[in-house]
């Protein structure tokens, strides 16, 4: 079973996204192992986005994303990794295809709705980055 890091960034949170994407990532057929609503400091965007340090678009995605709330999340399930980032769509705006989250929501490269892990490594990394072991839930689906 595998675990990712899922964030609605301040554009999903502000413009009323958060229960659209979580319906989705429910539908799917994955578990949602932990969540909350927090600002992202500073330090924390640093080390989140430290791989894109020194490229164009680097200062200012800093300060989107600290900028408003996220709702930042934990997810389970079997390739859960690249699953949700098909689910989630491309990056890239003009590449993003309907259906997808960004295809269907997200007009601009950087206001992307949603950021999501994209190996094992990124995702134990960026789950150690935004949630304590004490905040996670396990349970069994049997309802
Ligand atoms: P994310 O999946 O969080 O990873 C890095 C983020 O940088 C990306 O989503 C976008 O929000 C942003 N980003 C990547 N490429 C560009 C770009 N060319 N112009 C503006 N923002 C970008």
């Amino acid at each position: 079973m595998e675990r990712t890091f899922l964030m609605v960034k301040p554009d999903g949170v502000q413009r009323g996204l958060i229960g659209e994407i979580m319906r989705r990532l429910e539908r799917k057929g994955f578990q949602l192992a932990a969540a909350k609503l927090m600002m992202v400091s500073k330090e924390l965007a640093e080390l989140h986005y430290a791989e894109h340090k020194g490229k164009d678009f680097y200062e200012p995605l800093v300060e989107f994303i600290t900028s408003g709330p996220v709702f930042a999340m934990v997810w389970e399930g079997d390739q859960v990794i690249a699953l949700s980032r098909i689910l989630m769509g491309k990056t890239n705006c003009l590449e993003a295809i309907p259906g997808t989250i960004r295809g269907d929501y997200a007009s601009h490269t950087r206001f992307n709705l949603i950021h999501g892990s994209d190996s094992p490594e990124s995702a134990a990394r960026e789950i150690a980055n935004f949630f304590r072991p004490e905040e996670f839930v396990t349970y069994n689906r049997d309802i």
